[in-house]
Parts: C-alpha cells; structure tokens; sequence
C-alpha cells in the first residue's frame, strides 16, 4: 500500500476495509450514508480531484464525463460492466477508466444457477404461499415446477461468467449450448456446443441463461421474434443486464405460457423496474445481487483499490479499459 496525495472521490459506501485502505492511502471523499449522488453533487464533489472510484448506479453515460473538473484523471467503477460510462468521451478528455473484472466471476454464476432453480421450481411462489398463510395442505397437483437435471441450457455470451455457469450446469449434467459472436477456445468452453447463430442455438434451449454484456448489438437482443424460436415452456433467466430484454415481449410470453418461467436479477431501468412483473407468479425475481457477497463485494473494492494505486504510481492499471 502506497500513501498518496491523490484526491479520490468515493461515490458510493464501500465495505469496511475498503474504504480503510482507500482513507489510508489517499485523501478521500466518502459517502457515509449511501445515498444516490446526482450529477450536480458528483461535480461539485469531484471538484479538485484526481480520481473518482464510482459503480453501475452512476450514470456516466451521459455528458457528465465531459463536465467533469480537469483534474480528474481516472474513473474506477466497481463494477465489471461498464456501459454506464461513456468510454469515447473519457479517451478524448484522457481520462483512464478501469473495472472489475474476475472477482465477481462465482457470485454472479452462483446467481445465475440460484436464478435457473428458483424459477424451475416455483421457489418465489412457494416462499410466497408460506409467508402469506395460503400453504393449507399438500397438494398433489399444485402448479408444479420443471426439472433442471438433463435439460438443456443454451448460454447466451460464454464469457468468465457463462463458463463458470457452464461449470455449475455440469453438477446438474445439462446439455450446453452456447452462443457467442466469436467461437471461444475450446478449452474454455466447458463442452459447450458453439453457435455462430443465436438463431440456431434457440430452438434447442429448455433453458436460457443471459450472460452478455450489455452492448448496442445485445440491446434487445432477446424480443418476440427470438422468444419464439425458443421451445414452448423454456424457461429464461438473466444475471447481465436488464436492456438486452424487451420487457413487452418477455411478459406476453411469461403471461402466455410460451415461457413457462423466468428468473431475472437485473432490469430496465432498474430499480424502477417494469410493475407487471410483480404481478406474475412465474418470475422469479432479485434485486441485482450479482455480486453481493461480502467476499465479492470487497474483493471488488480492493481491485478497484488496486487499479487506482497503479495508476497512481505510475503503472499502467490492471484493467485499463481505455
Ligand atoms: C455489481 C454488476 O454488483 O459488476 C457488475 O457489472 O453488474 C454487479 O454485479 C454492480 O454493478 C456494482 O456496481
């Protein structure tokens, strides 16, 4: 750990010994309560700093990277994606960006693999039934769930998570799909069947796990026309991002019975999120835990951590993105 006299702007509260070592090293504002920083607080806070270590609730997309006072030199998000920056804007300025990458790997595949099981087995509907005494007595017939063992899973962006998800499915000797733009080493690919076509992968999907980034071409990627090629009573579920969903098309499905379930972890405009779904007793739903684990979570902070300190010093950060 190096001292510095770099001036770091904290937008959100880290974990404990984050934050320690952040206030150890560098000359830090925090944000004890936690609250959501808008763009004018984030400005005049980042007034005279150098660096500004923020996460996916900040909205840098927008022309805030262009606002921000000269001397900021680096953003850090705690966060593996990174669509909420607007990475141009922060080459033109020279601003070094940087993410996290890795450490979130297992928790976001374990919420993945929590998101295929619970939306099989009705587990939100069951915990519901419990909590709001309508659990009378066994039935025989209750809306009964679907086996997860055997099936087919089709995973859409086999990057770190999808594989350590491909990884997970083998406990439960599914069959694996995957689509990617690119066909990965095979090594990597857990035996993992590659489809150049997400087209081609569909129709073989009893599951469908979303792991890729968020990306103009994944926008929506997921529609009415790509839910029908999908076998009827698939089942989705998505640990990436809200926007590679059309919300409509996934709810006419889910209310249809084209979908026999979905599990979701993350959404559009989260955490203003689509109403309807709550109204649906075949989601299954979470509020974007990825990666919320205290392990992952300050194991995220210290990547962060480290990033800015090579920075810092001289070196070229770990997980320059720019
Ligand atoms: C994080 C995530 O918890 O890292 C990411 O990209 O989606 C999450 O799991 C969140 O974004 C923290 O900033």
């Amino acid at each position: 750990m190096v001292s510095s006299s770099a001036r770091v702007l904290v937008t959100r509260k880290l974990p404990e010994e984050v934050e320690h070592r952040l206030a150890k090293t560098y000359q830090t504002w925090l944000n004890p309560d936690d609250h959501v920083m808008a763009e004018d607080e984030i400005l005049e806070s980042a007034r005279e700093c150098d660096g500004l270590l923020i996460t996916s609730a900040d909205n840098f997309r927008t022309d805030l990277m262009t606002r921000l006072p000269r001397s900021v030199r680096i953003v850090a998000t705690f966060s593996v994606g990174y669509e909420h920056i607007n990475l141009a804007a922060a080459r033109k300025r020279g601003i070094a960006v940087t993410n996290t990458p890795d450490v979130l790997t297992d928790a976001t595949a374990d919420i993945a693999m929590l998101l295929i099981l619970g939306a099989a087995r009705g587990a939100a509907w069951g915990e519901r039934m419990i909590r709001e005494n309508r659990w009378n007595s066994w039935s025989p017939i209750w809306p009964l769930g679907h086996d997860v063992s055997g099936r087919r899973l089709g995973i859409l962006g086999l990057g770190r998570i999808g594989q350590a998800l491909a990884k997970r499915a083998h406990g439960f000797d599914m069959e694996l799909h995957y689509h990617n733009r690119r066909q990965i080493d095979p090594a990597l690919a857990q035996g993992a069947r590659y489809h150049a076509r997400l087209e081609d992968m569909l129709p073989l999907c009893d599951y469908l796990s979303i792991n890729s980034a968020s990306t103009p071409e994944t926008r929506n990627l997921i529609n009415a026309k790509t839910i029908d090629l999908l076998p009827d009573g698939a089942i989705i579920v998505n640990s990436a991002r809200g926007d590679i969903i059309d919300d409509d098309a996934l709810i006419a499905a889910l209310k249809s019975g084209k979908l026999a379930a979905a599990g979701l972890d993350v959404f559009k405009g989260e955490p203003n999120i689509d109403l309807r779904y709550r109204e649906l007793e075949n989601v299954f739903l979470l509020p974007h835990l990825g990666s919320a684990t205290l392990e992952t979570r300050v194991a995220m902070g210290m990547r962060a951590a480290d990033n800015l300190e090579d920075f810092f010093t001289g070196k070229p950060p770990r997980d320059l993105l720019t």
